[in-house]
């Protein structure tokens, strides 16, 4: 298989999103039948911009489609107030029309930044995401999640904009760091363990080969995880219910991203696998696994040469009441109780509000006590 297509069947909202190698260089011919006019408006930051907004550009002018792009700096800083209120002045000077379409070209930073850009402009024009990231392609570009950050906290100030279509080009997969692919990996394997225990055990088979390049098994797996994120979404679009399942490990990971200043000793997605990890563990705690479910999830991080426990994260953290304090800031909280995505199983994870605090103080207590 070189190319696949997950459809996310939403009705008026639905889209298809494209997953294959290639797809910058024919995003032309992908994009125009959507085009009022032959010509986008692309959003990007610096680091993508060197790598690929010249193929980007070639691509689209294939098939006579001219582009203009504002290029932001890239890091999270940039899913800000100001960098959105630029852009949404920018595509405003371009004088985007209700009809034409916004191009989102980068990870998830860019993503929801011009994901929100167009559903706020003019009252919301259509955008194309084009993820650069793996964690983009499997998880951010798909849903219609779009946002900036407050100071009070990540993700706080958005709307939900579905996409109208999603052009996952694995070729420039190849172009990240390692760290950055494994990180978008640790979305990966959280599908596995959330809702499909054979898909676990495929990446628990595949995994390295796939983190070491193999493009066909890169492919599949960005279509397995794309086809669940869909099937949820589809499920549940605006997050009243079972959408939360996708939240597996990242009440754990936002406290130990808050712990470390959303900084480089930890990656979103390495907070989500050691999330996963420990959600196991408090499932373990609860009796509702064995131990040796978590110690599988682990089993698979290390051979995966990922960070798969507090213990790895280097410099200080705050102890486990700390770290605890820092959850409660989280969005998930409802009336005064913090929602946990707990496992029966590998494969089967649920959703509930049902966690004696004492509980999750002591995986944490353990945790902190492997350091
Ligand atoms: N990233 C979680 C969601 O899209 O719901």
């Amino acid at each position: 298989m070189t190319m696949a297509t997950v459809h996310v069947p939403l009705d008026d909202r639905a889209y298809d999103v494209r997953i294959g190698p290639g797809l910058i260089a024919r995003a032309g011919a992908e994009i125009a039948p959507f085009l009022n006019r032959p010509r986008v408006f692309v959003v990007t930051e610096e680091r993508v911009a060197a790598l690929h907004l010249d193929a980007l550009k070639d691509g689209l002018a294939d098939d006579g489609v001219q582009m203009k792009a504002l290029v932001l700096p890239a890091g999270e800083s940039t899913k800000s107030w100001p960098h959105f209120t630029r852009t949404v002045e920018w595509l405003l000077e371009q004088k985007v029309e209700r009809k034409d379409i916004v191009v989102a070209f980068g990870g998830g930073v860019i993503g929801d930044l011009a994901g929100f850009a167009a559903a706020v402009l003019r009252r919301g024009v259509r955008f194309v995401q084009i993820p650069t990231s793996l964690l983009a392609q499997v998880d951010s570009s798909v849903g219609g999640k779009t946002g900036i950050n407050s100071v009070v906290g990540k993700n706080l100030i958005g709307a939900f904009h579905q996409p109208s279509l999603v052009l996952a080009d694995i070729s420039v997969l190849g172009t990240l760091t390692k760290r950055d692919f494994l990180s978008g990996y640790g979305e990966v394997q959280k599908y596995g363990l959330l809702g499909d225990a054979d898909f676990f055990e495929w990446l628990e088979q595949h995994g390295p080969a796939l983190a070491a390049g193999d493009s066909g098994l890169r492919l599949e797996a960005v279509r397995r995880s794309v086809q669940m994120k869909a099937d949820i979404v589809e499920r549940d679009e605006t997050e009243q219910g079972d959408r939360a399942l996708l939240n597996l490990g990242h009440t754990f990971c936002h406290a130990l991203e808050a712990a470390t200043g959303y900084s480089d000793r930890l990656l979103h997605g390495e907070g989500v696998a050691i999330g996963c990890a420990l959600a196991f563990e408090l499932s373990a705690k609860l009796g509702l696994v064995s131990q040796e479910e978590p110690s599988r999830v682990r089993e698979h991080l290390a051979a995966m040469e990922m960070k798969k426990d507090i213990a790895d994260i280097d410099g200080e953290l705050p102890d486990a009441d700390g770290l605890v304090e820092l959850m409660s800031q989280d969005k998930k909280v409802v009336d005064g109780k913090l929602r946990f995505i707990l496992a029966r199983a590998i494969g089967d994870a649920f959703v509930t509000a049902d966690v004696p605090p004492e509980a999750v103080q002591a995986v944490l207590q353990d945790a902190l006590l492997g350091r």
